[in-house]
Order: C-alpha cells, then sequence, then structure tokens
C-alpha cells in the first residue's frame, strides 16, 4: 500500500513502479560527501552537499565504461569532473556559487603547482607571520548575516594572511594559499554550518533560543592554518594510500585533460549548448528541501568579497529550494526568446502544465496552507518552482545528450504538511515526456526491507533516496 492516497501521484507510482529498485551497491556513504572524507582536496574543503568520487565512478562503470564528454549541470566543486577526468573523460561542468567555482580552481591549481615551490612560500610564510600584529588594512567586509562571526584576533590574523597572500607571486601557490583560509573560516569562526542557516555559538555573544550551543573548539587563526597548509602540503607531496596518488602517474601525479567548469547558471546556459554533444551526464541539483546555500556558505562568500547585495541576487539566482525564492517563469521566458527558442519555452511550459502528478501535489500544498498545516506559507512556492525549473532543466539535459548516452540524477524526496512528495517519480515522468527511457530509479538501501515493505510498515512511509537514471534513444 502507497502511503499516498490520492490518485495521480498513486497512478504515477502504479506507472514507473517496476523501475524502482533498491540497489544494495549504494549507501549513503558513497552516495554521500562521506566516501570522499579520506580523498585528497575534499579532505581540505568539506563540501558537504558534494557526492562521492566513488559514485560517479561506479555509475560510469556501469552504464558507460569508455570515456567521452560528461556533463553535470550542477557541478558543486566539481566532484563529477574530478572523478570522470581519472578515468580518461573530457568533462564540462556549470556552477553558479562562487564557493564551488573558487574550490574548482584551487583543486586546478593544486594538480598543477610545483611542490617545492609551495614548500618555500609555506616555510616562508611560517617564519614571518606574525600573529596579532595591528594596523592590518581590512579585507573582510561583512554581511549582515556573519557580523562577529569571528573572534577578533581571528579577524585581524585573516586579513594579514590575505594581504600576504596578494604578494605571492606564483599564482597556482597563491590560489592554494587564499584556499587554506577558505578552508578553515569555519573552524576558526563562532558558527557551524546547519543546513538553512548558521548556528552560532554562545561565545559569540548574541542572543541565542532556549537551546545554548557550544561548538566545541573555536580554532586561533594561526593554529588553524598552519595545519591546513602542512596538510595541503604533505598530501600533494606524499598522497597517501586511498587518494589517486596510489593508482597514477608518481612523476606528475595527475592525468587527463583539465576539466572545464563555466560559472552562471544551468538555467541561463543549458540552452546555449548545440545539440547532442555529451555522452554522458551525471548530476545531483539542490533538492526540494528549503536547504540555503548562500546562508550556509555566507563565510566563504564574504571571503571571497561577496557584499549583502551580490548574496541576496545570487539566492535568487539559485534552482529555487528556499522558501524566498521567487518564480522566474519571465526570467526563463526571456532567455529562450533571446536564443530564438520560444518554441522550446512553449514546448517545456506545456509539459509542465499537464503532469498530473504534480498539479495534484501543489493544488494539495495550497490547501494545507490555506488551513495554516505548512510550516512556512511559502512553500507551494517553492515546490512549485522547484518543478517549473527542473522541466526546464530536464528538458536541456535530453537536448544536449547524444542519442545512447544516459543521465544519473541523484536526488531525494521530501515531505511537507505530511505529504510526501515524490520528486524522483515526477522528475522521472517529465524526463520520459520529453523522450527520455526510465531505465531504473535505484533506491538507497536502508536497512528496513524494501521499499513496499517500508510503505506498508511504517505509518509514515520513509522518504526514498534515489539514484535515477534515464537513457536518451
Ligand atoms: C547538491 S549540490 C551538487 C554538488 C556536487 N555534486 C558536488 O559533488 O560538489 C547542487 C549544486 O547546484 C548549485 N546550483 C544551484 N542552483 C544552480 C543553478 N541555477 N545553476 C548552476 N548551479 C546551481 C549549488 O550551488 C550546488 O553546488
Amino acid at each position: 500500500m502507497y502511503e499516498i492516497n490520492d490518485t495521480k501521484r498513486e497512478i504515477l507510482f502504479e506507472k514507473l513502479k517496476n523501475q524502482i529498485e533498491i540497489n544494495p551497491s549504494l549507501n549513503r556513504t558513497l552516495v554521500s560527501f562521506q566516501a570522499n572524507k579520506k580523498e585528497y582536496f575534499y579532505r581540505w574543503f568539506k563540501y558537504k552537499e558534494g557526492f562521492s568520487k566513488k559514485l560517479v565512478q561506479f555509475f560510469l562503470s556501469q552504464y558507460h565504461p569508455a570515456p567521452g564528454h560528461i556533463l553535470d549541470p550542477f557541478a558543486g566543486v566539481g566532484s563529477t569532473l574530478f572523478a570522470a577526468k581519472e578515468l580518461g573523460w573530457k568533462a564540462t561542468g556549470i556552477e553558479l556559487l562562487p564557493v564551488g567555482v573558487f574550490a574548482f580552481e584551487s583543486r586546478i591549481a593544486s594538480e598543477s603547482v610545483n611542490i617545492e615551490c609551495l614548500k618555500e612560500e609555506i616555510n616562508k610564510f611560517l617564519l614571518t607571520f606574525k600573529a596579532g600584529e595591528n594596523n592590518i588594512p581590512k579585507r573582510i567586509n561583512h554581511i549582515t548575516i556573519t557580523k562577529g562571526a569571528f573572534p577578533d584576533d581571528s579577524e585581524n590574523n585573516l586579513n594579514y594572511f590575505l594581504n600576504y597572500c596578494t604578494g605571492i607571486k606564483d599564482l597556482n601557490v597563491r590560489k592554494l594559499f587564499e584556499f587554506s583560509a577558505f578552508s578553515v573560516l569555519e573552524e576558526i569562526s563562532y558558527t557551524r554550518k546547519d543546513g538553512q542557516y548558521l548556528r552560532w555559538d554562545y561565545r559569540a555573544n548574541k542572543s541565542w533560543g532556549k537551546v545554548k550551543f557550544d561548538k566545541g573548539k573555536i580554532y586561533p587563526f594561526s593554529e588553524a592554518i598552519t595545519k591546513k597548509l602542512a596538510d595541503m602540503y604533505q598530501d600533494l607531496k606524499f598522497g597517501n594510500d586511498d587518494d589517486l596518488f596510489s593508482q597514477l602517474d608518481e612523476e606528475k601525479g595527475f592525468t587527463g585533460i583539465m576539466p572545464k567548469l563555466l560559472q552562471g547558471s544551468s538555467l541561463e546556459l543549458m540552452p546555449k549548448f548545440e545539440n547532442d554533444i555529451f555522452d554522458f551526464i551525471m548530476t545531483s541539483p539542490p533538492y526540494c528541501n528549503r536547504y540555503d546555500y548562500t546562508r550556509t556558505y555566507a563565510l566563504e562568500l564574504v571571503y571571497l568579497g561577496y557584499n549583502d547585495e551580490h548574496v541576496k541576487k545570487l539566492r535568487q539566482e539559485m534552482l529555487s529550494c528556499t522558501v524566498e525564492n521567487k518564480e522566474k517563469l519571465n526570467i526563463l521566458k526571456d532567455i529562450y526568446k533571446q536564443s530564438g527558442k520560444t518554441e522550446s519555452f512553449d514546448q517545456i511550459f506545456s509539459m509542465y502544465n499537464t503532469n498530473d502528478a504534480m498539479l495534484e501535489v501543489n493544488n494539495t500544498l495550497v490547501a494545507l496552507n490555506k488551513k495554516n498545516l505548512l510550516n512556512n506559507s511559502n512553500v507551494p512556492r517553492m515546490v512549485k518552482n522547484y518543478f517549473l525549473e527542473m522541466a526546464f532543466i530536464i528538458y536541456e539535459m535530453y537536448r544536449v545528450l547524444k542519442p545512447g548516452g544516459y543521465s544519473v540524477m541523484v536526488n531525494d524526496n521530501v515531505r511537507y504538511g505530511g505529504q510526501e512528495i515524490p520528486v524522483d517519480l515526477i522528475l522521472s515522468d517529465f524526463a520520459v515526456n520529453f523522450g527520455f527511457e526510465l531505465e531504473k530509479i535505484w533506491t538507497l538501501p536502508t536497512g528496513k526491507g524494501n521499499s513496499s515493505q517500508q510503505m506498508g510498515d511504517h505509518g509514515r512511509s520513509e522518504l526514498r533516496k534515489c539514484v535515477y537514471v534515464w537513457r536518451k534513444n
């Protein structure tokens, strides 16, 4: 028995259920950032929204063992791109958040840097660094939500460090220095990333709610940066058993064509690609779960020089997944009009407008909202816009793939007001309507039996965490 009794979703479930299957090879560790924890680079800066290198390589080996050209339209820090590159693929990504772009550029620097040169600069810095220097030109300009995030000493030293970096002549070394401080921002701050916002430690002397939050040790900047630089050097020089140094050419350590990352929104950039150019797409779009990347990564955005206005603008450009996102329909209309693709716009919009299961979800959420049964009144708008924007993305994914190419997407279902939103079924239905064949909706094992059992046995069904595989015929 499917928990959702509402007809349209049930009908869709009946239609697609034979393609839903638990895949014992997929576990939470493999799918999430966890499996990257010991990997070079990923352990320097933890982008927890990322998936693992092993997951990418697992799907490539299953569906397309011969290298070709891969696309990730929500590239994050470039996990897909670098994992594919290691296997000889040409890789292109799109990422909007400057945090991912900066991490990607730093990774390129790490693969190109002269290690001896890095060592020399680290030694020079450690000899000359004087913690606690005064009258340092200010480089960190806070936005409203980050004010007071660092203890004064650390902020002073961070400013010192950023000024110091401008004097480093070797651009790869400079990038890695800048990346090292970028990677310690959370540990030297009074904050912790908490999904929808930054959580503040009680020592920041801000007012806190009922529960006093203690994040544990707050590292002084000098301690954190010394350790980070040492770790980076160590990894680059010696590697470890788990990372790619053990597999690749000793002399250089890295092989393959450098991936390319386009900074911007996929909604805007994908329509500019030619038809049939990629062999494979592997991606994980933002989930429809209210996660706010611009708040979670506010410290990093400030570090990169973003002000309040930039951050607000960025938040609106992101694929709608927060209650603050406004509708982008007119923006999308303009994008398609300007590229002479009004017909495509109409096709996508009409497909979107006739998806029964999605319309049922939207109407149900509006009805729950009227009864004040949602914990935020903008949830219906967010969900509606999420599906609208994903319809455009999926249409473009189909268009840019070569016939025979696969698209692999990692995403989670969500629940609002007690209603399960079967994101996997709705997006796969979009995909089928645009011409894809639904190969599989792989679900992650939960240890509690198969998905139909879970649905019956637990009054509240467990939300599916899935990897969808679509094929362009
Ligand atoms: C779930 S994360 C993907 C992480 C990636 N798989 C990795 O391993 O790093 C989704 C990414 O989509 C990005 N994003 C959100 N809206 C976007 C848009 N309109 N265009 C391009 N990227 C966007 C977010 O910044 C985030 O990095």
